[in-house]
């Protein structure tokens, strides 16, 4: 169903299923203007993603007025959807003087035709001064659920991850699916391309499906954090998690003149549906 977009940080803040019901968690006290992100959709983490470097956290492209894309150069067939919207994101001056590289990042926003949501971004270094960049990069998706206490996710056990909430120490994840008791804040490093996040209670299951995207982070603040963000209500954390397509341990470099694809794929599906895929 139809999809609303901000130009405002490029910002998915809806995606919704046949029936109607709405599948990304936006927060009741989310603020859609600057200078902050919008709290809940897909907002969009470049040029750094967290505080990996130097900018602000999760880099500016979220709290930038994006434009649409007229002329978006021809996209690969990674979908054949007629439902789209190209944007494109150039840096201004005062972005220039905080992250002096010259780039176009255009981002398409599709919904295939079983209702997926299909965000594609290409990013290209065009600069003149012959020198690269790097970056990282995540869709920080906000995925809607019933009860946290009853979500698992499937496709990141057993892999390594680094601990936000113990000074990136690198550990790696025990046994079966993962479930949510406590706040959570991982980097999953070198996930397989497609991750499951099941929702007991509402019979859903949500399958994000990433491609040039090696890592996720999987992110819930719990009770504490969730009174300490102005954005976000006490009580929401128990209904979002937050499951991240992220190019994040490794950054990617490009030349002038190099371009990056980073795509993301997410579908949601009745969860009897999905067993044995
Ligand atoms: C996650 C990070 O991606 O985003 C967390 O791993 C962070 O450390 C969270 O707290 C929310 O970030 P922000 O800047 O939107 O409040």
């Amino acid at each position: 169903m139809l999809d609303l977009v901000y130009l405002y940080g490029g910002h998915v803040t809806s995606w919704k299923n046949d029936h109607g019901e709405e599948l990304l968690f936006v927060s009741s006290k989310a603020v859609f203007k600057p200078p902050k992100a919008i709290r809940g959709g897909i907002p969009i983490c470049f040029p750094q993603f967290s505080n990996l470097g130097s900018l602000e956290p999760h880099g500016f492209a979220r709290n930038r007025l994006w434009a649409i894309d007229t002329d978006p150069p021809p996209f690969p067939t990674t979908t054949s959807s007629k439902t789209f919207v190209d944007l494109i994101l150039k840096p201004s001056e005062d972005d220039l003087k905080i992250w002096p590289h010259s780039f176009e990042f255009r981002l398409r926003v599709a919904l295939g035709p079983g209702g997926d949501l299909l965000l594609t971004s290409r990013i290209r270094n065009t600069s003149t001064d012959g020198k690269p960049f790097t970056f990282t990069f995540a869709y920080h998706t906000y995925f809607s659920v019933s009860d946290i206490s009853e979500v698992r996710v499937e496709g990141l056990e057993t892999l390594d991850y680094l601990d936000n909430l113990q000074n990136r120490e690198r550990f790696t994840e025990q046994g079966d699916a993962i479930t949510f008791e406590s706040e959570v804040d991982k980097i999953y490093l070198s996930t397989p391309t497609k991750i499951a996040i099941l929702d007991h209670e509402k019979k859903r299951t949500f399958v994000l499906r990433k491609d040039g995207l090696p890592d996720a982070v999987v992110w819930n603040p719990w009770d504490k954090k969730a009174k300490a963000m102005t954005d976000f209500g006490d009580d929401e954390y128990k209904h979002m998690l937050c499951v991240e397509a992220a190019a994040a341990e490794k950054p990617i470099t490009l030349k002038p003149g190099e371009e990056w694809k980073g795509r993301q794929e997410l579908s949601a599906v009745p969860s009897s549906y999905c067993s044995g895929q």
